[in-house]
């Protein structure tokens, strides 16, 4: 039960200190007593229920972060839904993508950047029916099923109710559903801002992608085949078939192959891993070529001495990018991959896997069943 006590509280207290002075006049201890006790009891019962009355309409539910640690800090709780405002849409969540830096947030590792907003609601991809327009939005209405990437600074995407901005936001890709929608937004924005806005990838240019078979990396194969590209990509032997799936020319196996034995001159490197792999992959750029990593900068000292053009990749949310990434899924040039859903309630279990870093695809929760149209 959603009780406020600190409304409670003060409100029995504001009760007692004005019949306190009313019986002060009339100067009986005793009675004043009788009466303060009996007023005390009224009060809290009178605030309570009106209190509880007042918690059950506004509220919903969402995986809060009060405290940062382990997937386990996740709990499902009721709080209060959102409310536009004259800029923003209230979607209502069908489905919520997971993404490793959801990981990073739990843990607090961007509260050290000076980013505390607990208790908080984390979760950037969210894919819904809008509910409510603001004031001075114009390009959706009530109803509309869509798709959105939220800003790690706001978040909200683990709940019943999430608010998106229009430049965050664009129609759901007709032929797919929300489950597969809410894998979209913040990874392929990523692979698509790291390999068309940075390194301008071309058609019939040779593209290495270091984690093919993760949920930046699928895209991000999907989008250099679509662009024309020639496609080489990175996995273990149990993401192999992947790859094949996903249209890669040359998968290669990391555990059993080392890249840089078989690859040379690539026009692209995009790195999608934590692990070891930049290092070994200037010798494998062609020069005039170009490494693009969003995992870290590459050295921009091996970059110049080799003449490669060399980034590090920070996506943001683009709604120009979802509408591109949806004329594509609509052409079924895009298929999202999503290997495992989770109830809301089952949040830490979402990112107890996330933080494998060994996921195939996508990981979603199910916020609410689909509607019917
Ligand atoms: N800069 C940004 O804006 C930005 C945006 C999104 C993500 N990121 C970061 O980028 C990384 C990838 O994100 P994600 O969402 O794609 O993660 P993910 O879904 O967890 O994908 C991880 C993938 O990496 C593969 N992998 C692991 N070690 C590998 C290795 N040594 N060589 C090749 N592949 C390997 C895994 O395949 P196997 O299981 O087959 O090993 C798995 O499929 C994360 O660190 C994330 O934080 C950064």
């Amino acid at each position: 039960m959603a009780l406020r006590w600190s409304a409670v509280e003060s409100s029995v207290a504001k009760a007692q200190e004005i019949f306190s002075l009313a019986c002060s006049l009339i100067g009986e201890d005793a009675k004043r007593m009788r009466i303060l006790r009996a007023l005390t009891v009224i009060g809290v019962t009178v605030v309570a229920v009106s209190s509880v009355r007042a918690a059950t309409g506004p509220l919903m539910k969402a995986a809060v972060l009060q405290q940062y640690g382990g997937p386990e800090v996740l709990k499902l709780q009721e709080v209060s839904r959102p409310e536009p405002k004259d800029d923003e849409v209230l979607f209502r969540v069908i489905a919520a993508g997971v993404n490793p830096v959801d990981a990073y947030v739990r843990q607090g590792r961007l509260s050290e950047r000076g980013f505390d907003k607990r208790p908080m609601i984390i979760g950037y991809d969210i894919a819904g029916v809008v509910e409510k327009i603001g004031a001075k939005i114009t390009k959706f209405k009530a109803g509309d099923a869509v798709y959105a990437y939220l800003p790690i600074m706001r978040g909200g995407g683990y709940a019943e109710l999430a608010i998106a901005k229009e430049g965050e936001m664009a129609l759901k890709p007709k032929n797919i559903d929300s489950e597969k929608a809410a894998a979209v937004p913040l990874a392929a924005t990523t692979a698509w801002q790291a390999l068309i806005d940075q390194a301008k990838i071309d058609k019939g240019q040779i593209v290495l992608i270091h984690g093919g078979s993760g949920g930046v990396g699928h895209f991000a194969i999907q989008i250099a085949k679509a662009r024309g590209a020639k496609v080489i990509a990175t996995a273990s032997t149990a993401n192999q078939n992947v790859l094949k799936q996903l249209g890669v020319d040359q998968p290669i196996d990391y555990t059993t192959a080392k890249f840089e034995d078989v690859v040379k001159d690539v026009d692209v490197v995009l790195n999608c891993v934590r692990a070891d792999t930049l290092p070994a992959s200037y010798g494998v750029v062609k020069k005039g070529g170009a490494i693009v990593s969003i995992t870290g900068d590459p050295d921009p000292a091996e970059c110049e001495k080799r003449a490669i053009r060399c980034s590090g990749v920070m996506a943001h949310p683009d709604a120009n990018v979802l509408d591109e990434l949806t004329k594509l899924i609509e052409a079924n040039k895009i298929t999202p991959i999503v290997s495992q859903t989770f109830p809301l309630a089952d949040a830490a279990k979402a990112h107890q896997q996330i933080e494998t870093r060994h996921t195939r695809g996508k990981i979603v929760l199910r916020v609410a069943d689909e509607p019917r149209r």
